[in-house]
């Protein structure tokens, strides 16, 4: 590895979780970041996916979003309890205290913040995410903004997501990284 940040980042014997709202950025970023570290990705909402052999909006019509949290917060400490990998949380994972409380212990976490713009420009026209069909989903994120920003800012790192080229993002989710775990006492890893 050629870079040295990627390299001291890639050693880091943790995980790292993208949270953030629907449209961050986190599947995307997730895979390139995996793919600079040498990396397994996994995508939380995938894995539920394929565990229940439903797709999320499936999983939240028939079962119910109950059953939907329950899948994710299994298939999230399932994941943290392997070797490091870059994990892609669904948006409500981090909102979960079990959850929150699992991933800040185990791995190291990434808010991928962004505005609303940002986020209903992104989510547009996709039918996958329920929470947005049940209404106008520029109203629905605003509200998930002011529910959940304040929970996802307990995350490790805090990078701010903009229009822009997805290596550029990546890079800067990259030295965010790496200067938070200089800063980490080494007993404390
Ligand atoms: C959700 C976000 C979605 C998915 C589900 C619920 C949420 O994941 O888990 O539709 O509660 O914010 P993404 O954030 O990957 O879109």
């Amino acid at each position: 590895m050629s870079d040295p940040a990627a390299a001291r980042v890639a050693a880091m014997p943790r995980t790292i979780a993208l949270v953030g709202l629907m449209g961050a950025g986190k599947s995307h970023i997730g895979r390139r970041l995996a793919a600079l570290l040498d990396r397994p990705f996994f995508d939380s909402d995938a894995e539920v996916e394929r565990a229940a052999a439903l797709s999320v909006r499936d999983i939240f019509e028939t079962l119910g979003e109950p059953a939907f949290r329950d899948g994710e917060r299994k298939v999230i400490a399932r994941l943290i309890d392997g070797p490091p990998c870059v994990l892609a949380t669904g948006g409500g994972a981090f909102v979960n205290a079990d959850t929150r409380a699992a991933l800040m212990a185990r791995a190291l976490c990434v808010w991928l913040r962004a505005d609303l713009d940002l986020l209903v420009f992104r989510t547009e026209g996709r039918t996958t995410r329920p929470l947005l069909m049940q209404g106008d989903p520029r109203a629905i994120l605003g509200d998930l903004m002011e529910k959940r920003y304040p929970v996802y800012a307990e995350a490790h790192v805090t990078v701010d997501t903009r229009n822009e080229p997805s290596e550029t993002t990546t890079a800067r989710v990259l030295a965010a990284i790496d200067a938070y775990w200089q800063t980490q006492d080494r007993t404390d890893r």
